[in-house]
């Protein structure tokens, strides 16, 4: 099976190119912008490898994107490519609506196009698999999980982005046929993701001493996932999800924020007692402007209709992640250098 995959050399992204290339032997094409969010270092094992290829560029630039279709002739596509830092699109959205928005409409058109020229027999197996968030269904009282059925109400500049790319790929499955999935996935955590998010920023600035910001009282509520579970999920979305459906992606394992960072903190405790203890660096700091209070998923349909089931336990592959962290200085060093400090982004003026 031939992948053209958007967004290939960010967190999850790249994650999935290597579960793609090297445990299922596809062939992939990786279609990314290099922003700042990715680290060429994620792929540098297949730099040498038949079955991927980068081809570096913006899905926004429709002859680009519609030039890679043509040329690799995708069986499939998993579109990730995505601005994707809800603290960044409080501080600018323009990024957030180009290319969350606009790309997502210009992946849509050159599928399309292309999907439209297959011969009947490749044209019933072509998948378009977006890749969304759970942020578009807005934020959950005490009780109660999203759903399938639960109604969009996104309320960050990334969400409603985010929201706006789910209806255009709908809208592209009704109006024009294309066989298009979308996932709506809660927050992951693992080995290379940008430290602007919490658990690797929390982590980077505790391996170096540093304060560990906590947003308002702490007690917001993320549902985690481990981004091999996510990986595994989209795999099995693409392979045997019903075309035109939705899918909900989380592994049951909510969390406040403070208790992520505590968990963090009790890890380092055991993994560099001498620096102990570190939950004195946790450090509260003003809230989040329009901050979300809690997401939670409820993952039945994926797990029925596919199959699938998270395999790793939050708090032991956190402890995972810590440890690739601290072995994987090279990956981060020269972000915390060139790119990101770890200040504090998306505050009002
Ligand atoms: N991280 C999460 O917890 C999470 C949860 C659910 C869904 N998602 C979604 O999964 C996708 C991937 O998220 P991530 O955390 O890996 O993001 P990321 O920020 O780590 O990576 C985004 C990738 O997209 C590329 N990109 C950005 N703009 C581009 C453009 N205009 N053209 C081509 N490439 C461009 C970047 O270079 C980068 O490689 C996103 O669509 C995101 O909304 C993320």
């Amino acid at each position: 099976m031939r992948v053209l995959m958007s967004g290939g050399s960010g967190f999850i992204g790249s994650a999935l190119v290597l579960h793609l290339v090297e445990k299922l032997g596809r062939q992939v094409l990786n279609i990314d912008a290099l922003t700042y969010a990715a680290n060429p270092l994620s792929l540098a094992r297949l730099e040498h490898d038949s079955n991927y290829r980068l081809a570096e560029g913006d899905i926004c630039d429709f002859s680009f994107v519609n030039a890679a279709f043509n040329k690799f002739e995708p069986d499939a596509v998993i579109h990730l490519a995505a601005e994707s830092h809800v603290d960044r699109s409080i501080t600018g959205s323009s990024a957030f609506v180009r290319t969350n928005v606009f790309g997502t409409q210009s992946m849509l058109d050159a599928a399309r196009l292309y999907w439209q020229g297959l011969p009947v027999s490749c044209k019933e197996k072509f998948r378009f698999l977006h890749v969304s968030t759970d942020e578009v269904y807005g934020s959950l009282g005490d009780d109660g999980a999203f759903d399938e059925a639960s109604r969009y109400d996104p309320r960050s500049p990334y969400s409603a982005s985010k929201a706006a790319s789910d209806h255009l790929v709908h809208a592209w499955g009704h109006t024009y046929g294309l066989p298009t999935l979308v996932s709506n996935c809660s927050n992951n955590y693992g080995p290379r993701q940008f430290p602007e998010k919490l658990i690797p920023l929390t982590i980077l600035n505790a391996l170096e001493g540093k304060a560990l910001p906590v947003y308002g009282d702490g007690l917001n509520v993320r549902d985690w996932i481990h981004v091999e579970d996510h990986v595994r999920a989209l795999v099995e979305i693409l392979d045997r999800g019903k075309i035109g459906e939705t899918y909900l992606v989380g592994a049951r394992s909510e969390r406040t924020n403070l208790q992520v960072v505590q968990a963090i903190c009790d890890s380092f405790d055991r993994l560099r007692p001498s620096w102990g203890p570190h939950g004195r660096l946790v450090t509260f700091v003003s809230d989040r402007p329009g901050h979300d209070r809690r997401y939670g998923i409820d993952p039945t349909k994926v797990e029925r209709e596919t199959g699938w089931k998270p395999r790793k336990a939050f708090e032991l592959a956190l402890e995972e992640t810590i440890a690739w962290y601290m072995a994987n200085e090279n990956w981060w060093k020269s972000i915390r250098l060139d790119i990101y400090q770890g200040q504090r982004l998306g505050l009002l003026p």
